[in-house]
C-alpha cells in the first residue's frame, strides 16, 4: 500500500458519512411531517441563563415563551423564511413575552429560529398558517395561560428552599385540568437538587388544553436521524454543559432573580 492510501480511506468514509448526514437530513426536511399537538413551552429566563454559564444581563423575572412547538415536526419548509416585517405590530409583545434571554440585542435571531423550526411546520394549521397568525396565536395562547399569575396564585415562587416536583406539577395540573411537563437543569457538580427550568402545557390542532403525556422525552422534539441533529447537540451540549430535561420526581430549586447590586 502506497503511504497515502490509509488517509484516503479514512478521507472517503469521512466523505460518505457527511454525504449521508446529508442527504438524510434534506430526506427528513422534505418529509410531510405528521405531527399531532402542539407544545407551548415556557421557559424561566433565570435558569436559561444558568444553563449558559450565567452570562446574561437583567434576564426577565416573570416566564417567557421559548416557543410553540409541533411534537413530531421540525424545518417544514425551509423556502419559507423568516421576515421581521411582517410581525412588526406584534414588537412590543415579542420583546416582551418572546425575547431571547440570552442574546437580548438580537432579537429576530430567536424569532427567525422558532419559525423555521417550528413555525414552518405549526403552519399547517389554518390558524397557524402564516408568521402573523404564527407568533400573534402563540402570544394569544401565552396571555390566555396567565402562567405567571397562577404560579403566583398556587404560592409557587422563586425560593432558596426547595419545592417538591409533584407539588408543582400537581397544582398546575389543578388549575388547567391537564397534566403538564416540566423540565429541568439536572444538578450541576456541587448542587443539591435540579433547577426548574421550563413549564410545557400541550394543545390539540384546535388549540385546546390537553394532557402532556408523551413518553419521556428531550427538551426540543428530537430528529430520529441517527448521527443527524443528535450530533449538533452533542455538540452544543459539550459547549454548553447538560441541558434541560424532564425533571425528576424530588425536589427542584426554583432560582430568584439575582439581587441587582446598589
Ligand atoms: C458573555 O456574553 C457576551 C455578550 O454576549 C460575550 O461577548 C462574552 O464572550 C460571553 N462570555 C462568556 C464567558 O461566554
Ligand atoms: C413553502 O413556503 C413558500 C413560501 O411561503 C410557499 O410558497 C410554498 O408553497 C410552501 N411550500 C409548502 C410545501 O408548503
Ligand atoms: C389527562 O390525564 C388525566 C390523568 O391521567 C386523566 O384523568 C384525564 O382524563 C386526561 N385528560 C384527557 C383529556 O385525556
Amino acid at each position: 500500500m502506497k503511504p497515502w492510501a490509509p488517509l484516503s480511506v479514512l478521507l472517503s468514509s469521512f466523505c460518505l458519512a457527511i454525504f449521508w448526514l446529508c442527504s438524510t437530513g434534506a430526506l427528513w426536511r422534505s418529509g410531510n411531517q405528521e405531527w399531532r399537538k402542539l407544545i407551548m413551552v415556557q421557559h424561566w429566563p433565570i435558569t436559561v441563563c444558568k444553563e449558559v454559564g450565567n452570562n446574561c444581563t437583567s434576564p426577565p423575572d416573570y416566564w417567557t415563551i421559548h416557543g410553540l412547538w409541533p411534537d413530531r415536526a421540525e424545518e417544514c419548509n425551509r423556502s419559507w423564511h423568516f421576515d421581521l416585517e411582517e410581525i412588526k405590530d406584534l414588537l412590543p409583545d415579542m420583546k416582551m413575552y418572546w425575547p431571547d434571554v440570552i442574546h437580548p440585542l438580537s432579537l429576530s435571531h430567536f424569532w427567525k429560529h422558532e419559525w423555521e423550526k417550528h413555525g414552518t411546520c405549526a403552519a399547517q394549521l389554518n390558524a397557524l398558517n402564516s408568521q402573523k397568525r404564527y407568533f400573534g396565536a402563540s402570544l394569544d395562547l401565552y396571555h390566555g395561560l396567565a402562567l405567571n399569575s397562577m404560579l403566583q396564585k398556587l404560592g409557587i415562587k422563586p425560593s432558596t428552599s426547595y419545592y417538591q416536583i409533584s407539588n408543582i406539577k400537581d397544582a398546575l395540573a389543578s388549575v388547567y385540568r391537564v397534566i403538564p411537563k416540566l423540565q429541568c437543569l439536572p444538578p450541576k457538580q456541587g448542587e443539591e437538587v435540579q433547577t426548574l427550568g421550563q413549564i410545557e402545557l400541550c394543545f390539540t390542532k384546535d388549540l385546546q388544553l390537553e394532557n402532556c403525556s408523551e413518553p419521556e422525552g428531550p427538551t426540543e422534539p428530537r430528529v430520529l436521524v441517527p448521527g443527524g441533529q443528535g450530533a449538533l447537540w452533542a455538540q452544543a451540549a459539550a459547549v454548553q454543559g447538560p441541558g434541560l430535561e424532564v425533571c425528576k420526581d424530588g425536589f427542584a430549586f426554583y432560582p430568584p432573580p439575582e439581587e441587582t447590586p446598589h
